[in-house]
């Protein structure tokens, strides 16, 4: 790494909630060494108290997105969603989107909310569900901090109550800084020659013609690709996206789960593998809005490794097969990525990062494949498969290596009052 990550924190509060996680998140950031950039969206500002001082923060810009590696975004809980100022703020990047030029940004996510349970999660998610579009890096919290666990556990970001004046408790400022610290690691990984753009680098792109992704020295990535094959085109897109991380330098064990139907071959995946991989793509046909339940129950087999911290940093991506074109070829994915934010690992998404994807029907989830159109993936899938089987390994082989590190200090100028 030439330089050091540059971290944009960028976040929409009313009532000063979010803008004190956002200033632990850009602390946490700035402990593991980044570039911080602490920025506001405008909206509705409440005056007084820690409100005058959030009024101070510059207003983000397209540039501090250009420059970032990483970005924090944080934002109220608005039934259950993302604030509309910074939902406007994201809408405003599609020239930026179009470009490429906000793809493998390192991203996570911070909120707040009135009731517990009233919204922290799916805001988290809805979120993500733009950054996908980005073709962002997904790094939230997963399990991997004790700073997150005592603040409930939210594996998809950090999420704190709200409070009318702004204050938050140490306990939820803790974990901010930790989840900015943790950012900040993925970002460094990103961060350097290459980038920006460096991991969407599709076959297509003069870069990668030029040879900027070349496997880095020492062993090559090492890359599982696991699925659930109970339909011939379910392991035919395994195949191609196996081949993509063949041909982009790594090691690869191409596996099924369940009961040998449609390919296969040797032996089924175990836990091992997982734990042998820097990187996994799951697939699996989706049934009912999820990804089957043999490639769930393989998923569940894997519990003892994130127990043990194991995944934390790893990379994943994921890719399903469906009867019809809108059965699940989106929701299967997102609710995979559900269990992924839980293991603690870097969602690595196709987004719109090569021009094969948009070919492919365009699901910047991951790749899909309709039965409907076929038994197995017309040649255009296939391919936008092998692009993102290649992305995953590129990208992989920046984030090697990735792991928790260890909790960080509270600096004194945060703490406010006891954690609710
Ligand atoms: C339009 C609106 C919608 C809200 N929706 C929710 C909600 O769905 N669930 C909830 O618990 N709180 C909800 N709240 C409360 C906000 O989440 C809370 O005020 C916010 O997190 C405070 O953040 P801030 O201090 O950074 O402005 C809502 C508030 C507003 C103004």
């Amino acid at each position: 790494m030439s330089r050091a990550p540059h971290v944009a924190v960028i976040y929409y509060s009313r009532n000063g909630t979010v803008h004190a996680l956002a200033r632990a998140a850009a602390a946490g950031a700035g402990a593991g060494g980044a570039h911080v950039r602490l920025l506001r969206v405008e909206g509705d500002q409440r005056p007084g108290g820690a409100k005058d001082d959030l009024r101070r923060v510059p207003v983000a810009t397209h540039e501090d997105l250009r420059w970032a590696d990483g970005v924090v975004l944080g934002t109220p809980t608005y039934f259950g969603n993302i604030a509309s100022p910074l939902k406007q703020f994201i809408d405003s990047t599609s020239d930026l989107w179009r470009e490429g030029a906000l793809a493998d940004r390192v991203v996570t996510g911070i909120t707040s909310s009135n009731s517990p349970h009233g919204g922290r999660e799916s805001t988290l998610l809805a979120l993500y569900q733009s950054m996908y579009h980005w073709g962002a890096l997904i790094m939230s919290a997963g399990h991997t901090d004790g700073a997150f666990t005592v603040t409930g556990a939210n594996p998809y970001g950090v999420s704190a109550p709200s409070d009318p004046d702004g204050t938050v408790g140490d306990a939820h400022l803790r974990a901010a800084q930790a989840l900015g610290l943790r950012l900040s690691r993925g970002a460094a990984r990103m961060a350097g020659p290459g980038h920006p753009g460096s991991g969407h680098l599709g076959p297509s792109h003069p870069r990668a013609a030029a040879g900027r992704d070349a496997p880095p020295s020492g062993r090559p990535s090492r890359i599982a690709v696991i699925c659930h094959p109970c339909e011939r085109g379910t392991w035919t897109l395994a195949s191609a996206i196996a081949e993509g991380a063949r041909k982009a330098g790594a090691e690869v064990r191409l596996l099924p789960v369940g009961p040998p139907q449609h390919g296969g071959g040797s032996r089924q995946a175990t836990p091992d593998d997982v734990e042998w991989a820097d990187a996994f793509a799951f697939g699996a046909p989706a049934l009912i809005g999820t990804v089957s339940p043999v490639l769930l129950q393989f998923l569940e087999a894997c519990e003892p490794l994130r127990e043990s911290g194991k995944l934390d940093g790893k990379a994943a991506t994921g890719f399903v097969t469906t009867p019809h074109p809108h059965s699940g070829s989106e929701s299967a994915l997102l609710a995979l990525y559900n269990a992924m934010h839980h293991w603690g690992v870097v969602i690595v998404p196709p987004g719109y990062t090569d021009p094969s994807v948009t070919t492919a029907g365009g699901n910047p989830y991951g790749i899909s494949h309709t039965a409907a159109r076929g038994a197995l993936p017309s040649r255009e899938t296939l391919d936008a498969a092998t692009f993102q089987g290649g992305r995953l390994a590129r990208t992989t082989t920046r984030l090697r290596g990735l792991t928790h590190q260890g909790p960080v200090a509270l600096h004194g100028p945060m703490r406010s009052r006891a954690a609710r």
